[in-house]
């Protein structure tokens, strides 16, 4: 069976179902440990960190970490980075040898050092080129494709429909539009009318509503837009209790300070068993300081977070944490 026809998602069915709440590619986070976390409260759409083909070419074993994928994960998405035909080519042949539940291509990213290379959103914005590398996608990949974009003007959703019709023509088969431009990097409003206007210009396709995705309320006006789903990506970072929130509603209870030091001890813990002591605890610090943050866990502590680099320097902070009384979250 390949991954586009895993059991779950014949390759004609639909890739999210109406409401799918999907935590995003998130580089240096979303490794198997982080997404086991998440699937712990919930979450079934998840995606890799994204992956460089150029990386891929050249350093296969080292990228290959990333391509992991958990044998209790059901849904999982692949997510390619590059604006070089030769390494893309390469890469998708790479991807050919794994089974994941889709591919998705990488025309969002703003960081410097990949924009540079006329790739992410800096290709995004070439849309004739981004539309010639993405062409190449349904030549060599044996996975169903998505794409996940920047909108391309703040003003006039043409350049931004302009791309996503052209993904879609050549087989996209969902796409996720992060609301903000590639200058904004994360920051500044969402820009859900120019959203809106992909979903009209894309019958039958799922659009998936990226930016601010915090809570159920702040995934609204995604949803009124016409998405068929939201994406989270640093609302869920530290809180992956995020996704239990979805599901349950008014009924959900956000975790107390035992719970959250549980989750992260055991996530950080697989961590450790994946990478090593000392490797795993040094990238721990920023999940723990997100598991702290805006939850009323007090300077001390976060500073003290910052600086673990032994399993017992985290058991002796988290025992410490576990009994703070949390203020109740707004
Ligand atoms: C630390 C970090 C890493 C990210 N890595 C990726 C990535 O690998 N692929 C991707 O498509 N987007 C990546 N993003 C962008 C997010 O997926 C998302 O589009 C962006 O954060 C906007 O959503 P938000 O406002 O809900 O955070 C990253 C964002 C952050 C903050």
């Amino acid at each position: 069976m390949t991954g586009a026809e895993s059991a779950d998602t014949p390759a004609t069915a639909p890739l999210y179902p109406p409401g799918a709440v999907l935590m995003a590619p998130l580089s240096g986070y979303t490794d198997l440990p982080y997404r086991r976390s998440m699937r712990r409260h919930g979450c079934r759409y998840a995606f890799t960190e994204m992956v460089d083909a150029a990386s891929l070419y050249y350093a296969r074993e080292r990228a290959a970490h990333m391509l992991v994928r958990g044998e209790d994960e059901d849904f999982l998405g692949v997510q390619l980075l590059g604006g070089c035909h030769e390494f893309l080519k390469a890469a998708l042949d790479i991807l050919n040898e794994y089974d994941f539940d889709v591919l998705d291509f990488n025309l969002g990213c703003p960081v410097p050092k990949v924009t540079k290379k006329c790739a992410g959103a800096e290709l995004g914005r070439h849309v004739e080129e981004a539309l010639a590398c993405f062409a190449l996608f349904p030549q060599r990949s044996r996975h169903r494709l998505s794409a996940k974009i920047r909108i391309l003007s703040e003003t006039d959703p043409e350049p931004t429909l302009t791309l996503a019709r052209g993904l879609a023509e050549l087989g996209a088969c969902a796409i996720t539009v992060h609301g903000r431009i590639k200058d904004a990097i994360y920051s500044g409003p969402v820009y859900y009318d120019i959203i809106a206007e992909v979903v009209k210009t894309l019958p039958g396709i799922p659009v998936i509503g990226n930016g601010s995705v915090r809570s159920r309320q702040t995934a609204e006006p995604h949803f009124a837009a016409g998405c068929t789903g939201v994406m989270a990506a640093r609302g869920a970072m530290g809180n992956p209790w995020l996704f239990e929130e979805f599901m349950l509603g008014d009924a959900f209870v956000p975790p107390d300070a035992a719970a959250v030091c549980d989750e992260a001890g055991r996530h950080i813990m697989e961590m450790v068993a994946l990478y090593g002591e000392t490797p795993a605890l040094r990238i721990a610090r920023k999940m723990l300081h997100d598991y702290f943050k805006h939850r009323g866990f007090g300077g001390a502590l976060r500073l003290q977070a910052s600086r673990i680099s032994t399993v017992e320097e985290l058991q002796k902070l988290l025992t410490e944490a576990r009994q703070v009384v949390l203020p109740p979250r707004e």
